[in-house]
Parts: structure tokens; sequence; C-alpha cells
């Protein structure tokens, strides 16, 4: 049996994470260790916590004695590392506690993590570790910047011969640019979020080369799916187009992004668990590059669609079915130091472990939406509070 020490399990990523290994894994224990910042929530893991094979440690990943003691109580046998200050927005208005938690947190957990899994040291001086051990590090596509965007319409994008398997449900993927980030694209990040991710990155990596510290490094595109919380897009849509609210769109909503499925990432991540060469980056994308204002306009499309076609989520509504229309939509001023384009090639993923994203934008959308009408209560619970206060600042005075 391995135990997993999964940072950051409350939060979206990490506790779809969390579901999809107990599903994946009977031979599992896992320590979820998560500060339950505002993006963390213990109702996002509810059913998981009464699992047999799950302990929860409310903590902060920079806390050396409380991690020493996890390490010390629990043999862990691989750090999953989701746990981080994630939003742009946030890191523009408060960038010191993006390095906090990190950059020295991430250190921090490198730091017991070698402690503990060495065992002595080979002919070169390096540390030698126990067998089995991995420290996978979750970073993004942020950290190589950004490119531009060269094409007005998306132009058919033909990848490696992925296209086929990503079978015949799903549109062929299309680019809106001729470049795409890949494992050696210089690291150029641009917002205080994405230097703290590349500052995390860079530890990792030294850790490997001075230490030769066991680790892999998976740097994906934007995630959406259920238990995303409502500040990024696609939630954040939702929530107002059920609440009659006006739909925020930063500037003209022509940057482009990659859109990837959470469960597709969290397969990858255990894929590259399993198979990834130790020391290795693995780009993980969701071939499907869109704008924002069509994804804005999409979900708009779907939520009517329910509406119209499943009655029982009317009560959701807080406005006639029929205004469910993209005069909701309103342009503010756009956001400092808006990325353009993030475009990832995932091929080396894709050749050497056999991973592609399984989900159809189109598909995922609606198993999104759905899964939002049906779990209301969880964006009740997780929109009290301070999140209020905060949406009121970013939105308030603009558009
Ligand atoms: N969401 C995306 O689209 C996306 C894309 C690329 C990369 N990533 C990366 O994936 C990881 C997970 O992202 P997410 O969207 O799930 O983030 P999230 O904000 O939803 O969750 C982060 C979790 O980390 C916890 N946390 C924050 N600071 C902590 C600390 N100091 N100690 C312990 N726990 C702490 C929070 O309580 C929360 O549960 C992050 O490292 C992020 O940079 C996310």
């Amino acid at each position: 049996m391995k135990t997993y020490l999964v940072t950051g399990g409350a939060g979206f990523i990490g506790g779809n994470f969390v579901k999809y290994i107990l599903k994946k894994h009977d031979d599992i224990r896992i320590v979820i260790l998560d500060k339950l910042t505002y993006a963390g929530n213990l109702g996002t893991i509810r059913e998981e916590l009464n699992d047999t094979r799950t302990e929860f440690v409310k903590g902060d990943i920079g806390n050396r004695e409380l991690v020493e003691n996890l390490f010390t109580r629990y043999d862990i046998d691989v750090v999953v590392h989701f746990a981080a200050e994630s939003h742009v927005d946030r890191s523009i208005e408060n960038p010191q506690i993006f390095l906090q938690t990190n950059v020295l947190g991430t250190q921090n957990l490198l730091d017991v993590a070698k402690k503990f899994w060495t065992t002595g040291k080979d002919e070169g001086g390096y540390p030698v570790y126990r067998p089995g051990k991995k420290f996978h590090h979750v970073s993004t596509d942020e950290v190589y910047g950004s490119l531009t965007r060269d094409f007005s319409q998306p132009q058919p994008l033909t990848l490696y011969g992925v296209a086929q398997k990503l079978g015949e449900n799903r549109r062929p993927p299309q680019t809106f640019g001729a470049k795409m980030f890949d494992e050696k694209t210089p690291l150029d990040p641009r917002s205080p979020y994405s230097a703290s991710k590349t500052a995390s990155d860079m530890i990792v990596a030294a850790y490997g080369e001075t230490y030769h510290f066991p680790y892999n490094i998976t740097r994906c595109s934007n995630n959406y799916g259920p238990y995303h919380f409502p500040e990024k897009l696609i939630p954040l849509m939702i929530k107002n187009v059920l609440e009659g609210k006006k739909l925020p769109v930063y500037g003209k909503g022509e940057n482009v992004r990659d859109w990837l499925y959470v469960e597709d990432h969290c397969k990858a991540i255990d894929l590259v668990i399993e198979k990834g060469r130790p020391g290795e980056v693995y780009n993980i994308g969701g071939f499907n590059e869109a704008q924002n204002i069509d994804i804005v306009k999409l979900v708009i499309a779907v939520i009517a669609r329910f509406m119209k076609e499943q009655p029982q989520y009317r009560s959701y509504l807080k406005i006639p079915v029929e205004e469910i229309n993209e005069n909701l939509i309103a342009f503010v001023a756009d956001r400092l130091g808006h990325d353009a384009r993030y475009a990832i090639n995932p091929e080396k993923i894709v050749t050497e472990l056999g991973w592609y994203p399984e989900t159809a934008f189109e598909s995922g959308i609606e198993k999104t939406v759905e899964w939002y009408l049906q779990n209301q209560d969880w964006v009740n619970e997780v929109t009290s509070g301070d999140y209020l206060k905060y949406y009121e600042r970013m939105y308030g005075g603009r558009g």
C-alpha cells in the first residue's frame, strides 16, 4: 500500500484528484494537508473524509514542524503538491502571500521530504533515497508567459496523430496561433501568480539537480469542471446567469486559453506519478483553444437549453428563462498585464505515456453546468462571507 500526501486536497483540482484516486486505487492511503483558505472547502471532499483510507490535516505547507510531524506519523511515499494561491487577480492585489505559499511553502515540503526520504549518500556525495518515493509538483502553463494570437479565426490543428485518438464526437482541434508551449519553451512569467509558480518549479528542479531528488512537474492549461470556486471564469458565469447578474468579461473577451476537463487532468497526474520518468516535466493540455467570449456564449447557450429541456432546474433561476441570452454579457476594464494566449502542446505525455484528453469540450461544459445546477448548496456554502466582499472589490465599480 502506498501513502500519498496530497496538499491542497480541499481545493478544486486537489479535491477532484482525491476523488479520482480513491476510486482508482484500493491499496492507497491519503493524507490531505490543506490550510482551508477561502479556496479550500471540506464540503468538496465530504464523502471522501468518511473513507477509512483518508486523513485530513488542517495546516500550512510552510509550517516545518507540522510537515515533519506528518512525515514522522505516516510513511509518505508520494507527495502530490496542489496547494497554492491560484488566482491571478488576487496576486495582482496581494502578491506577497503568493510568494509565501507557492515558493517558500513548496521549498518547505521539498526539504522535509528530502530529509525523511534520504537513506545515505552515493559515491558522488549525492543523497540516496528510499525506493518508490516521488514528489509530484502541479504547475501551470502560465509559467511560459504569453503567446501571440496570429489568427483572427481559429485554424485546424494537426498534431502528432492525437486528433484521431480524440474520437469522433469531438470537433477537430483548432488553434489561434502558430506556436504552442512545449516543455522546452523558456519560462517567462508575467503575473505575480505565474512568477511565484515559476519560482516554485525552479526550486523543485533545483532539488532534482543538486540533490538528485525524485520529482516530476506537470504544467497544465486552464481546468474546468465540478467544485471549481466561482471566482474563475466558467463557474462565475454559471453563477451569474442563474442569479440574473451581468457576466463580466475582461476587455473584448478575445484572450485565448486552452481548456482541460479536470478529470482528464487527474488521470494525467496519476499516470505521471506511476510511469513518468523522474526529473521530467510533462505538459498537459486539452486541445481546446477558445476565446473567453466564446466560452461565455457557450455557457449561456447550455444553461438556456437546460432550463428549457429540464424545468426542474428553474427553481435555481432568478430571472425568466427568456432573459438567459447574450445581453447579460458586460465587458469590463481589462486585467492588468492580461496574457493574450496560452496554448499547450502535450505531445510528450501523449507519445510517452499514452495519455490524451478524453472529454470533448461541449460535453465537458454540459457536465459542468449540470453539476452546478445539482450542487447549488455547495456554491452557496463556498460563496458566503469573504467572497462577497472580494466580488464587490473586483467587479463592483467596473463596467
Ligand atoms: N485551476 C486551474 O485551472 C489551474 C491551472 C494550472 C495550474 N493549476 C495549479 O493547480 C494547483 C491547484 O489549483 P486549484 O485550481 O485546485 O486551486 P484552488 O485555489 O482551488 O485550491 C488551492 C488549495 O490549496 C489550499 N492552500 C492554499 N494555501 C495553502 C497553504 N499555505 N497551505 C496548505 N494549503 C493551502 C487552499 O485551501 C485550497 O484548498 C495549483 O498549484 C495551481 O497553481 C491550476
